[in-house]
């Protein structure tokens, strides 16, 4: 069984995922985290990230890999383990932004089809259930308001320690949702035969109920 679960910045996607993942013993798979990868590669290579151009030619450099250790998925950039950065606010900006880049997606695509053709996982991102997975079993599309989102962002943050601005992060997710869904190749878009599960008013737990239960 393939499960495929797309949904905005901060719905939840991941948390839920995997959870539902060990539940139903499948893999789950990170997409977010590989246009990541390329973001901190583009990144460190100093370029205008907002060049399309450049981006289109620079990120050819990029080799994502994904290894399963201990159950949890790595990410390696050109051999080096980048698990650790994947998740700082700059990294995710900067991949909102060069994630629509044909090029970028197109270098991406064969990592996830192979994943997805050998079965057995639940796959979180923008476009699984549209484009990397129109053949998934159940597909779901998770989403909350942009002020539940900012909020448990914030928390998030709050717990690491880290400093935190609601209205800053609660911008940053909605310009993220508007570029994310009004770009030309792979918008964001709950597919026609996905089921909609908005989370704001939802446990963790009554969201992985629900989920496996649709998996039956
Ligand atoms: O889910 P995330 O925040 O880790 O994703 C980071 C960026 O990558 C997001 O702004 C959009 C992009 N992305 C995408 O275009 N397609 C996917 N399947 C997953 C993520």
């Amino acid at each position: 069984m393939n499960v495929a679960i797309d949904g905005p910045a901060g719905a939840g996607k991941s948390t839920i995922a995997k959870l539902v993942a060990k539940k139903l013993g499948l893999v789950y798979v990170d997409t977010g985290a590989m246009y990541r990868a390329v973001a901190i590669y583009l990144l460190d290579s100093g370029i205008d990230v907002n060049d399309k151009a450049a981006v289109a030619e620079k990120c050819k450099g990029a080799n994502v890999d994904i290894k399963y250790e201990d159950g949890i998925q790595n990410v390696y950039l050109n051999g080096t383990n980048v698990t650790g950065r994947l998740r700082e606010e700059a990294v995710g900006n900067t991949a909102s932004v060069t994630s629509p880049v044909p090029e970028v997606r197109a270098q991406i695509f064969s990592l996830q089809r192979g994943l997805a053709e050998r079965g057995g996982v639940i796959m979180d991102g923008r476009d699984i259930g549209t484009v990397v997975m129109p053949d998934a079993d159940v597909k779901i599309y998770l989403t909350a308001s942009s002020e539940v989102r900012a909020t448990r962002r914030v928390k998030e943050l709050q717990e690491k320690g880290e400093a935190a601005n609601f209205e800053e992060i609660k911008r940053d997710i909605e310009e993220r949702d508007h570029r994310d869904m009004t770009r030309e190749i792979s918008p964001l878009k709950q597919a026609d035969d996905a089921i909609l599960v908005d989370t704001s008013d939802m446990t963790i737990d009554q969201v992985v109920e629900k989920i496996c239960s649709l998996c039956k």
